[in-house]
């Protein structure tokens, strides 16, 4: 598959990137962002980077490095936007909306009717289709008619946040949604489709970077967060977990991706189907 974020230029190599300039590039990746960038993803930041070396037309990676240290403060989030891979699609890893309606949602409905609050994060939601996958779910269960539902959507990547928050999709994204969910899919020009607007009024798009702190006052019901951690050593997948099991409810549910485990890293969770997670009480 091609990489959306380096189109034909990936084929041009009109920059030499030494193995020092990596380097600088993998450190700083790692302290900003957490993703752990291994040599074999050199052609990949290669690509993803040589656009902002055009931009800014400098002649050598070695340039950009000084660049992005002497003017972080200008350069840091398009490095970041560039660096991040966002592959995501509506109702990808379909088992978890199967699993998210016949046991988390029924649980909900009993465990919180007294408040009639339910309350889940997307963390690394990229450009929105998990979110709004979540939210068009959520809306057809006539037992959530009335109920309080939020949902909190955050990314670092303040380019995928906008999309999100656009809401306009190109209309091949939909292709395979179950027909069941198609009345909230509005047709726009252009082969564009957006999302039903009741139904994006339930989720709350911001930027957070998973490193920094989280403004948090409450816990979580429900936390996604999936094909994110993938990208981050064990200490940092660590931290994490030990950090989403402290914003977490008790017996509430964490999903993660499919190639993700918290096996070895977590010991707050108790596995109850694939990649789904029940928090300890
Ligand atoms: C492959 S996408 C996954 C999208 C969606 N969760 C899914 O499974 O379809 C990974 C997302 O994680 C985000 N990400 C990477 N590092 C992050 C960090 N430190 N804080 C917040 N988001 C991060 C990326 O920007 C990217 O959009």
């Amino acid at each position: 598959m091609l990489d959306s974020k380096v189109g034909f230029d990936q084929f041009k190599r009109d920059f030499e990137l030494s193995d020092d300039d990596f380097k600088i590039i993998k450190e700083l990746s790692l302290k900003w962002t957490g993703i752990s960038l291994s040599n074999s993803k050199k052609t990949m930041i290669y690509g993803r980077l040589n656009k902002r070396l055009r931009e800014l037309e400098f002649s050598s990676f070695s340039q950009y490095c000084i660049y992005l240290k002497t003017h972080t403060d200008k350069e840091k989030t398009k490095f970041i936007n560039a660096i991040t891979t966002n592959l995501t699609s509506f109702f990808r890893e379909m088992h978890h909306f199967s699993y998210l309606e016949s046991h988390v949602i029924p649980e909900l409905i009993e465990k919180n009717a007294h408040t009639r609050k339910i309350r889940i994060w997307s963390a690394g939601c990229s450009t929105g289709e998990e979110p709004y996958s979540i939210a068009m779910l959520l809306t057809q269960i006539p037992a959530l008619a009335g109920w309080d539902i939020k949902i909190l959507a955050t990314d670092l990547d303040s380019d995928v946040i906008k999309k999100a928050e656009s809401n306009v999709y190109a209309c091949d994204r939909i292709q395979g949604v179950d027909s069941k969910f198609k009345r909230y899919i509005i047709e726009g020009e252009n082969e564009t489709v957006s999302i039903d607007p009741n139904v994006k009024n339930m989720i709350r798009f911001r930027v957070l970077n998973l490193l920094d702190t989280w403004p948090f006052k409450n816990t979580f019901d429900i936390v996604f967060c999936r094909n994110v951690v993938i990208y981050f050593d064990k200490n940092t997948q660590e931290m994490l977990f030990s950090r989403y099991a402290k914003n977490i409810s008790n017996s509430g549910y964490l999903f993660i991706g499919h190639s993700e485990t918290l096996n070895k890293l977590s010991t707050d969770f108790s596995s109850v189907g694939r990649t789904v997670y029940l928090k300890r009480s």
